[in-house]
């Protein structure tokens, strides 16, 4: 069974938009784990534009799922993961102009920071996940770190225009995803993907047992229900 982490980060975009106290996230992801959702996702970014402080600790106080905590690995926001221990942390990169996580996290290029932060929130008991871009150099350079886990950006391939570039960026994925499975690392992938693409990126990585999927469920929501849209993703993630 692949598992669905939902991540409601959108919610709380609504509720940001006004500065209103609803629509509350956590209601929204208590809804999507009685839709079947394995695992609630959010991303505390440095600039809070979505999700707050007080919705992690209230997110993880609440559900019955396991948290999975998006973050950089800036000093505060890893002093905050450690605080409140998420089951899960995933590493992204974040720059603040950015309209969503743009790229993976360049785990080459940072290793001393990112090496670093995985040895506090190992410490503090929680399981760490590296957001990464489809690329061998990105998985080999995840296992010098220290990480037993990658998610692959799946968002260059959701957002290719053109059959012809979305199966080159497939075949970049599944190729990532053999690798990283030879290694021994366990397998997430996310960003960018919906209903129309989920059935198909799922088949084409048998590796990966876990998606983490927000907007489009969120979107999806709006119209059916989260449980609704929640019941629907899984059912595409599996057939
Ligand atoms: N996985 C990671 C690491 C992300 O940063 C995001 C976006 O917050 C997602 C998954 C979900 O992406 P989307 O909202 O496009 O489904």
């Amino acid at each position: 069974m692949i598992r669905l982490g939902v991540n409601v980060d959108h919610v709380a975009t609504i509720r940001q938009a006004r500065g209103t106290v609803y629509p509350d996230p956590l209601a929204a992801a208590l809804e999507a784990t009685a839709g079947g959702a394995d695992q609630i996702t959010i991303h505390l970014r440095e600039d809070r534009r979505h999700i707050r402080d007080a919705d992690v600790a209230r997110m993880k106080a609440a559900i019955a799922v396991p948290l999975n905590l998006e973050m950089s690995v800036s000093e505060e926001i890893v002093s905050i993961a450690c605080r409140e221990r998420p089951a899960a942390a995933t590493l992204v990169p974040e720059r603040r102009a950015e309209l969503t996580t743009e790229g993976g996290l360049d785990v080459a290029g940072k290793m001393a920071e990112v090496r670093a932060a995985i040895r506090r929130l190992f410490d503090a008991g929680i399981e760490v996940s590296l957001f990464i871009d489809p690329d061998l150099r990105q998985v080999e350079a995840a296992g010098e770190a220290g990480a037993r886990r990658v998610e692959l950006h799946t968002g260059a391939c959701c957002d290719a225009k053109g059959s012809s570039a979305a199966e080159r960026e497939l075949d970049r994925l599944a190729r990532a995803a053999g690798a990283a499975k030879g290694m021994g690392f366990r397998l997430a992938a996310g960003h960018g993907i919906n209903y129309e693409n989920a059935a198909t990126i799922a088949r084409a990585l048998p590796e990966v047992e876990e998606y983490n999927i927000g907007h489009a469920i969120v979107a999806r929501a709006l119209f059916v229900g989260m449980k609704e849209a929640v019941r629907e993703m899984r059912r595409l993630l599996n057939p």
